[in-house]
């Protein structure tokens, strides 16, 4: 313990737990590399209008959750709650759009911040890999995003989540939908602040977790029944093509997400197994938000998964990821002159690739060997003055126990050959 803890809402990853977060990391991010998706990476924190504009300044994450101030300079920013905001204006800013090669396709992975109640599953500071696709009007493209992050969940092997999927319609069809809406809730028997929402974004309402709030919006007009013959087609297209690539998916006519700037297609991934904060992952269409933060038309879809969140839903299954082991050999000197032949060997496994660590701090036998083995190591190396004398080193394998001596010149090539 020292005097300071962990800020409240967030936690340490430390090993080995943190062995399993890189390798969510990586395998969301995999599919999203063989796909055509560079990386990008973008600062932590941002000009606090661009999330105003962009998130919506009615959502949670904006009035609410966002950590915004004022810096000495007099710039008023925010830690980025999420990405999608600042890698739109990192590709505008840098002109990717104007490259030629729409759509420009960008992968991320980083720490977000969102000033929330926390609990399990929802944290201050969390992570996310995510996907943005700029410039592109394509089911094909939508398809593609939620069949690769289909592809990373199962490559993972999660099983019980869901894919849960709606449209949100356009700037033709969203407006009349949104009118009717709030004709509806207008006639609800809400609070003040429902009925305030309902005035600036009505379809957030349908979102309200409380029962007394849903069972009042059962008869509720749906927005699937104002999507102009556009909008239907293409979510059409997107629902056959995530079909015929084998991705089970469900129609969610009421799903609605906590950012602003969707339109069309959007969707959700749920694990059933996390309690309240059921969503692994979000995204969809964004067409206008380019135009919203002062580019050009730029329609785009993306998504971000929860690495967190993901991290609970293997534990929710019982599923324990393939690690790669963290130490192969361990070296255990014996002496100082020991410790510097060891020591050279180690640098020299190092460089051949195989995971090596030696035995610091001039420990005894007895010590050395207790940190061998929990180092997990395959193999343990020992040298004292008298197998350095006869030009050898004790090779000790830790599966069987079994113990012979291998000359000083032989146990590089000895341990490469038998680690294959
Ligand atoms: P989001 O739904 O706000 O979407 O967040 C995506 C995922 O991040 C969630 O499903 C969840 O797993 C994780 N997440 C969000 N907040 C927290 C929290 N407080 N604690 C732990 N995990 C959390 C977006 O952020 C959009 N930018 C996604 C997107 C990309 N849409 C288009 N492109």
């Amino acid at each position: 313990m020292s005097t300071f803890n962990a800020p409240k809402g967030t936690y340490d990853l430390l090993p080995p737990d943190s062995a399993t977060f890189l390798a969510v990391r990586e395998a969301i991010a995999r599919p999203l590399r063989n796909s055509g998706y560079g990386y990008i990476e973008t600062p932590g924190f941002e000009n606090v209008e661009l999330f105003a504009r962009g998130v919506g300044e009615s959502t949670d994450i904006v009035t609410k959750e966002m950590y915004a101030f004022e810096t000495k300079g007099g710039d008023r920013l925010a830690l980025r709650p999420e990405g999608t905001a600042s890698v739109l204006r990192a590709a505008l800013e840098a002109n990717l759009h104007k490259a030629g090669n729409l759509p420009v396709k960008l992968w991320y992975s980083g720490s977000y911040y969102r000033y929330e109640r926390p609990q399990k599953g929802r944290y201050r500071h969390f992570s996310q890999v995510g996907a943005e696709a700029i410039g592109a009007e394509d089911p094909a493209l939508d398809a593609e995003l939620i069949i690769l992050a289909d592809q990373a969940y199962r490559s993972l092997g999660l099983r019980d989540f869901r894919i849960l999927l709606n449209s949100l319609g356009d700037k033709e069809c969203r407006p009349v939908y949104r009118a009717a809406l709030q004709d509806f809730l207008r006639g609800l028997d809400l609070d003040e602040e429902t009925l305030r929402r309902a005035e600036i974004n009505p379809l957030r309402v349908l979102d309200d977790k409380r029962p007394d709030v849903q069972k009042q919006l059962t008869d509720a007009p749906i927005l699937r029944d104002y999507l102009c013959d556009a909008c239907k087609a293409y979510h059409e297209e997107v629902r056959e093509l995530i079909g015929a690539a084998g991705v089970v998916f469900e129609d969610d006519a009421r799903l609605v997400r906590g950012l602003d700037y969707y339109t069309r297609t959007t969707f959700e991934f749920v694990h059933d197994g996390l309690g309240a904060q059921s969503a692994v992952g979000g995204g969809g269409r964004y067409d206008g938000l380019s135009e919203m933060i002062g580019g050009p038309a730029l329609p785009s879809v993306g998504w971000a998964l929860g690495v967190d969140r993901t991290v609970l839903a293997l534990r929710a299954e019982g599923v324990e990821l393939p690690l790669p082991t963290v130490t192969s050999v361990y070296a255990v000197p014996l002496g100082e002159e020991a410790r510097r032949v060891l020591f050279a060997k180690v640098t020299e496994l190092r460089k051949l690739g195989i995971a090596t660590d030696f035995a610091y701090g001039g420990k005894g036998l007895k010590g050395a060997m207790k940190n061998a083995n929990r180092s997990g190591a395959r193999y343990a190396i020992v040298a004292g003055e008298r197998d350095l004398a006869e030009g050898v080193v004790q090779l000790k394998d830790m599966e069987s126990g079994d113990q012979a001596p291998v000359g000083l010149n032989e146990i590089v090539a000895e341990l490469e050959t038998r680690l294959g």
